[in-house]
């Protein structure tokens, strides 16, 4: 069975997977299957549409490895989610340490936002407007849009992009809501708000970068929370990383790992998809941020399938 063909004979709209430009350019066999759209009908820039990689120097746009991901999208006929515009991170210095006051910064906010996802309207089917707003007691993170422009930055942003691209699903993507908690509360209060003000707003991304054995038994609950507002839920970022090394115990129980989290999202109505952070352990992120931890993905350093991916289709056919 083929992870994007069972995820779509369930009724949702894609299994995907993160890519990166370097990875893309370096490695034909791992462009090839990432290119086999029976396995992936979506995918998620991990880095080629961040604020350092599109606007490096004020008002001085860059697309190009965007758009050769959205490129190779539309050749495999694959969906693109676009991922993100506004977060505290990867932030070029002239946006983080410019000292820019309320005004000045708003107004580069919407520049960014509006640019960005003006050139790819219509090519997108979710963004992720609003990245990992909340602290895990969920309060509004510290970054710079918090600091000078306070927690309108959210509305301000969310308007931006619905303006410049009005097909668009918009999201708010964040990690640890993905169970009961003080951030999914947040979450919940806050899309609730937002709503209640007619501000835009269409999805809610678990990001789910879990680990081995700790999936929250709550999952599929906070998702049904989170689409009781009137609200689509994906999940964004999935990856269940271990501590290293891999045996064959961890292998079994990341397989039921995977299918735990899947099977969350076939059960659910209004979540539209799951991607997986890179697809191979080959290009996770995980083992240069997690010391010793790593083997997260369903395919291993070697492009192999890894019993995770039979958990992954066993998940969409629950
Ligand atoms: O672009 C520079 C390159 O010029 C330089 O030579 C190289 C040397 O280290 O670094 C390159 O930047 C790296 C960048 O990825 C692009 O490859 C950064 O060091 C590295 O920190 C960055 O990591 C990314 C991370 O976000 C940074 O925030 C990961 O690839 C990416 O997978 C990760 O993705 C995030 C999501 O966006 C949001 N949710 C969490 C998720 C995992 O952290």
């Amino acid at each position: 069975a083929r992870s994007n063909t069972v995820a779509q004979a369930a009724g949702k709209l894609y299994f995907g997977s993160a890519t990166d430009n370097p990875f893309l350019n370096e490695d034909a066999t791992y462009k090839a299957i990432l290119s086999d759209n029976t396995l992936f009908g979506q995918l998620s820039p991990e880095n080629a549409m961040k604020w350092d990689a599109t606007e490096p120097e004020q008002g001085v746009f860059t697309f190009t490895n965007g758009d050769a991901i959205v490129a190779l999208a539309q050749a495999n006929g694959q969906i693109m989610r676009g991922h993100n515009t506004v977060w505290g991170s990867q932030l070029p210095s002239w946006v983080s340490d410019s000292g820019f006051d309320n005004a000045t910064l708003i107004s580069v906010m919407q520049n960014h936002v509006s640019t960005v996802i003006g050139h790819y309207k219509g090519q997108i089917d979710g963004w992720d407007v609003v990245n990992e707003p909340f602290n895990d007691d969920g309060t509004l993170a510290s970054n710079v849009f918090f600091e000078t422009i306070g927690p309108t930055y959210i509305d301000l942003a969310l308007q931006a992009a619905r303006a410049a691209d009005p097909n668009a699903k918009l999201y708010i993507n964040d990690f640890n809501i993905e169970g009961e908690g003080a951030k999914a509360t947040a979450m919940v209060n806050l899309v609730s708000d937002l709503k209640s003000r007619g501000i835009p707003i269409d999805g809610i991304g678990l990001e789910s970068h879990f680990i081995l054995g700790e999936i929250p038994t709550t999952l599929q609950a906070q998702m049904e929370a989170f689409t009781a507002l009137g609200v689509e839920v994906a999940v964004t970022e999935l990856d269940i990383r271990m501590t290293l090394p891999e045996t064959d115990a961890l292998l079994a129980q990341q397989q039921t790992d995977y299918q735990t989290v899947v099977s969350a999202c076939t059960a659910v109505a209004d979540c539209v998809g799951v991607t997986v952070w890179e697809y191979t352990d080959k290009y996770s992120w995980v083992p240069s941020t997690f010391a010793g931890q790593g083997d997260a993905d369903p395919w291993d350093e070697n492009l192999e399938m890894k019993p995770a991916y039979d958990g992954i289709i066993a998940g969409f056919s629950s």
